[in-house]
This record gives structure tokens, sequence and C-alpha cells, in this order.
């Protein structure tokens, strides 16, 4: 019998074969192919082309990819491995700037480095393989508890609208988003998801869609223009959608077209939540304007996925990856540690308070 999607790993570590392994999202839903990534140039692309994507997914696949590196570098004096270390850390955290979890796991993977100098370069290695899967199993574990969170605030029957794919292909199980759906599809709540295509990638009809249909959920994909009508016509109860970065006022960086969605949700007065691993909440980062967007190349817009080109040669084109959703749009940012409301300066530090309790 075929093999669901659901099924596989979105990233694991091949430990034996010095490799980590992931699905190559960018051929999906067409093809499943297993691809194992080796060199740091072969890590870097794959992030950087999407072939992993998604920030929790980006943050595991970056924590393996830079054990594996570590476990490479030859030298025995600590100096010289941790200067190495440094500049496979900073080459891997150059893929990708919006999506924190990048940087957030690569920081936590030095933090092993430099707690643990004493101590054997050989010994350091083991200790950074076993943080890199402790980084995986907690985020199964925050995703299912975002997603009891998020399962509280909807009912059996319920519309829910999401935007791109913060599903299981973007974590290691479950999602963010799309966890309160599997939830409930596990509990015989029958939702009914809207999924948005998403352009210009379509992680929304390639991913969401394939993956909650396979999972048996009811799933209509819906392009990006056309989310105004269902929420009008009242089929959209709640919004839930991931995101890579949350500021500390709550402002909110996710794939472009999020804000979008959230300001025609506003107006048909529907709930909008930002499921959001503590991960992926930068308190460093003060509001939305200093979230650095990623730009992506113009082809992406003109004719990838088209069997010609869709656009005139020479046209300028504008390609951010992501979009800014004002706190002021946000109903609750839901965490593996509960739900922050306005004034989110305040209820994101007490989530961070529960998290250090
Ligand atoms: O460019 P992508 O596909 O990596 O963008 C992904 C998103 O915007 C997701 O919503 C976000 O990373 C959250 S994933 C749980």
């Amino acid at each position: 019998m075929e093999k669901n999607i659901m099924d596989y790993e979105t990233v694991e570590l091949d430990d034996e074969n010095d490799a980590l392994v992931i699905i190559d999202q960018t051929k999906l839903p067409g093809t499943t192919q297993i691809i194992s990534l080796k060199t740091g140039e072969e890590i870097w692309d794959a992030i950087y082309l999407l072939k992993v994507r998604g920030a929790p997914a980006i943050g595991v696949a970056a924590a393996f990819g830079i054990y594996l590196l570590a476990k490479h570098i030859k030298s025995d004096d600590f100096d010289t491995f941790y200067q190495e270390f440094c500049r496979q850390k900073e080459y891997l955290n150059s893929s990708r700037p919006t999506a924190v979890n990048l940087s957030w796991a690569l920081n936590r993977m030095d933090k092993v480095c430099q707690s643990n100098r004493e101590k054997p370069v050989a010994e350091i290695k083991e200790l950074l393989k076993q943080e890199a899967v402790s980084i995986k199993e907690e985020d199964i574990r925050v995703c299912r508890a975002i997603g009891e969170y998020g399962l509280s605030l909807v009912k059996p029957g319920d519309g829910i609208l999401t935007h791109c794919n913060a599903g299981q292909l973007a974590t290691c199980k479950y999602g963010t988003a799309t966890a309160p759906i599997y939830l409930g599809q596990e509990r015989g709540y029958n939702f009914r998801v809207f999924a948005d295509e998403t352009r210009p990638l379509l992680q929304g009809a390639r991913l969401t869609a394939y993956e909650l249909f396979s999972s048996g959920v009811d799933v209509t994909l819906i392009c990006d223009n056309m989310s105004a009508t269902v929420m009008r016509n009242g089929w959209v109860n709640a919004v839930f959608v991931g995101c890579d970065r949350v500021a500390a006022n709550g402002d909110t960086a996710n794939k472009i077209g999020t804000s979008v969605v959230a300001t025609v949700a506003k107006r048909y007065n529907i709930p909008v939540y930002i499921c959001a691993p503590t991960s992926t909440i930068d308190m460093a980062t003060a509001s939305g304007a200093d979230i650095k967007i990623e730009q992506r190349p113009e082809h992406e817009v003109t004719e990838m996925w088209y069997k010609e080109r869709m656009a005139p040669e020479g046209v300028k084109v504008f390609n951010p990856a992501f979009d800014i959703t004002d706190h002021d749009l946000i109903t609750g940012i839901v965490t593996e540690y509960g739900i922050a409301r306005e004034p989110y300066t305040e209820s994101l530090k007490e989530i961070f308070k529960r998290r250090c309790d």
C-alpha cells in the first residue's frame, strides 16, 4: 500500500551515514522524494530553496545540520573547533532571515559548545547531537500543546481558514496552525477548512491541502483572492495561521498575504489566531518594523510553476516572502504555555515567565 504523506518524517538525522534526511517539499504533492544532505552547501541550499521550510522545521534542520558539520571538524583543540563551528553556524544562519527559529536553534547549539568548553571535543560533539534530538522532540510536544489550546477556541463543525503551510510539513508533527485541526479530527469535530493557495510558492495548495486531504479533513482549496468571499459568506468561524517571528508587541511576520487575511477577518468580526511556539517569539525585537523581511527572486512570481512565463519580460517585480500583521488585528497568540492576548507587551512576558517556572 502506498505510504501516506503524514507517515513520513519532515526532518530526520541519519547519523550512521552523516546525513540530514528531508522530504523535498518543492516536489510535493506530485512526487515524494526523500533526500540526504551531507555538506554545508547542500543544507544551506535546501533551506534557501524551501526543500525544507516552515519556521520550526527550519530550526530542526539547522540543529541537525550544524551537528553534522561539527562532527566533521578535525581538531581536538576547543578553540580551533569552536572557531570553525561558528563559521559554519553563521553560514547556515544566512540561508533565510525572517524565521527566528533558525538562529534560535543554532544559538542553542552554540550554547552547548560554550558551556562545555572544558570537556573533550568528542564529548561536545555527542552533546550537540543530544541537543539537536531534544529540539526535534520538543517541537512535537510543543505543537501538540498548541493544538490543545487552539482547540479550546473553536467548536465542532466550525469553519477554519488558514494561509500558507503551518502544518506537519512545517514542523516535526501536527504543525502549529493545523494542530487544533488534527486534534479536532481525532475527536470528531468535523471542521470545514479553507486553505489559501498562497502565491507565489503555493504552500497552501501543494502542502496544506495535500496534508489535510490525506488526513481525511474536509478541506477546500481557494485562491488567495477568495478569502473575503468565504468570510463574507459566513463560512469561516476562525482564522488559524502560523508565524515566522513574533515581536515583543505582538506584531507578527508570517507568509505574505497573512495581513490581508487578518484585515479582511477583522471586517467580518472573525477571530484571528497566530499559532506560535515560544521559539518563534522574539522578545528582543520590539515591533514588526524591526523584523527583516526576506525578498525572493523575481522568477518565483513570473514563471515558476507555470508552463511558460506569465509576465512581460523585464517587468518590475516585488516579491517579499513575508508580511507583518499588526498586533491589533490579532485576537490571540496561541503558544505551548497558553494564549496571549492584548496588550501583548504584557501577556507575552507572562508566557515566558510560565516557560521558566
Ligand atoms: O516560506 P515558508 O514556506 O517557509 O513560510 C512558512 C510560513 O510562513 C509558515 O506559516 C510559518 O513558518 C509557520 S510554520 C509552523
